[in-house]
């Protein structure tokens, strides 16, 4: 039994996520309030006495634990050679949009979606071409016509597929993923599949790797897999990117190491493997408090003028409030500034994203009913 209900404090520890004013309660950027598992600190610390910090190299226990890992929780065989270290999943894409495609070119992707995206497509002087996810009765799902008018664009070379999807919490099944993916084999276009949100899922509910779906879903796409999110360790910059395609993958190895994004410091390999060697037990009890977590909150939210969308993975909450507002922005800085509850508002994702806010629930009830309070306070004081 793991103690999801106690955390340390964060304030003063030059936390993104926690560098608040006195009063605020940060629920915006994906980072748990949850201390990673015993068995990944140990490792850390193991690490830091030996007080040595020089040069790294990539560990074979790291391939071992990657491969193990999407074994035996997620179905899917990776070989060792396909396998590549990242400082990150973002610097990983960034890197990628630079390698496989061309200034001016369109990357796709469905929206509302994970915003840093925009980022890696733009700040390289791409062009991001959005087929919003249709949006109904409080689920979404992917306007197929819409997605292929999208990919057979000629200039659209790329597509960033978030599986399972941040924000709207969406687990792709098995048929939608063969879709997507037969469709840009059609239109030749290359899946990058962001999959850092896939072991935060309900139990039962298990996500599919894109690359398992079929030949041609593995042959045109890149994987990026961590641990941070699951095990909170953003902050130790590790991810493996998985490319089974050896045209594709020696150009998104190249421009990894000429981006200087493919080598370790000296803890992220080390806590990688001891996530994926040790932290199983530990995982499995934060899914069980995730969703009891999800099913407070929508039971809560019945209390406010808003709804919220059904989710099956990531420890966001989507929360649609189209009956209040038509600016999100204005809503979350209202709630900020009368509640000190900090969230992101939902137009930075783009999409109908303009109607929602997003909630990050990985914290302890109490820290969430706390943050439940201020938010049906200052949706009910809210004007338009
Ligand atoms: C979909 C998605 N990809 C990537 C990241 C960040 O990855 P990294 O910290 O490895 O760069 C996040 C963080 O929230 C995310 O939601």
């Amino acid at each position: 039994m793991f103690d999801f209900d106690n955390v340390p404090n964060r304030r003063g520890t030059s936390s993104l996520k926690w560098d608040v004013k006195d009063g605020e309660l940060p629920m915006w950027v994906a980072d748990m309030d949850f201390p990673a598992p015993p068995c990944i600190r140990d490792a850390v610390i193991k690490r830091a006495e030996h007080g040595i910090f020089g040069y790294n190299v990539v560990p074979e226990e790291w391939y071992d634990s990657v491969i193990n890992w999407w074994s035996s929780r997620h179905g899917i065989r990776y070989e060792k050679e396909w396998l590549q270290f990242s400082t990150g999943i973002v610097p990983a894409i960034s890197s990628m949009i630079k390698r496989l495609c061309n200034v001016g070119d369109n990357v796709v992707v469905l929206t509302p979606v994970y915003d840093i995206f925009f980022h890696s497509i733009e700040n390289f002087g791409r062009h991001t071409l959005e087929s919003k996810l249709r949006y109904k009765d409080g689920r979404y799902d992917i306007d197929f016509d819409d997605l292929e008018r999208a990919l057979s664009d000629p200039l659209s070379t790329v597509m960033i597929l978030c599986n399972p999807h941040n924000p709207i919490g969406k687990i792709w099944n098995r048929s939608e993923l063969d879709s997507i993916g037969k469709l840009c084999y059609k239109y030749g276009v290359t899946v990058i599949s962001d999959e850092i949100h896939c072991d935060i899922t309900t139990p039962g509910k298990e996500y599919t790797p894109f690359a398992a779906v079929s030949d041609v879903c593995r042959d045109i796409s890149v994987t990026c897999v961590s641990a941070s999110k699951a095990f909170n360790i953003a902050g130790l910059q590790s991810a493996a990117v998985i490319v089974p395609n050896p045209t594709l993958r020696n150009k998104v190895v190249r421009g990894l190491n000429s981006d200087e994004v493919a080598e370790p410091n000296c803890f992220a390999a080390q806590a990688t493997i001891a996530a994926f060697d040790n932290g199983g037990p530990w995982l499995d009890e934060l899914n069980e408090y995730i969703v009891e977590n999800k099913r407070y909150a929508a039971e809560r939210l019945k209390d406010a003028p808003v709804q919220t969308v059904k989710s099956e993975a990531t420890y966001l909450m989507w929360i649609d409030c189209s009956e209040i507002t038509d600016n999100a922005e204005k809503l979350a800085d209202h709630l900020r500034k009368t509640t000190g509850l900090y969230i992101s508002a939902g137009n930075q994702y783009r999409g109908n994203g303009n109607t929602f806010v997003r909630m990050n629930l990985a914290c302890p009830r109490k820290t969430l009913s706390d943050g439940l309070d201020r938010f049906i306070r200052g949706t009910k004081s809210y004007k338009k």
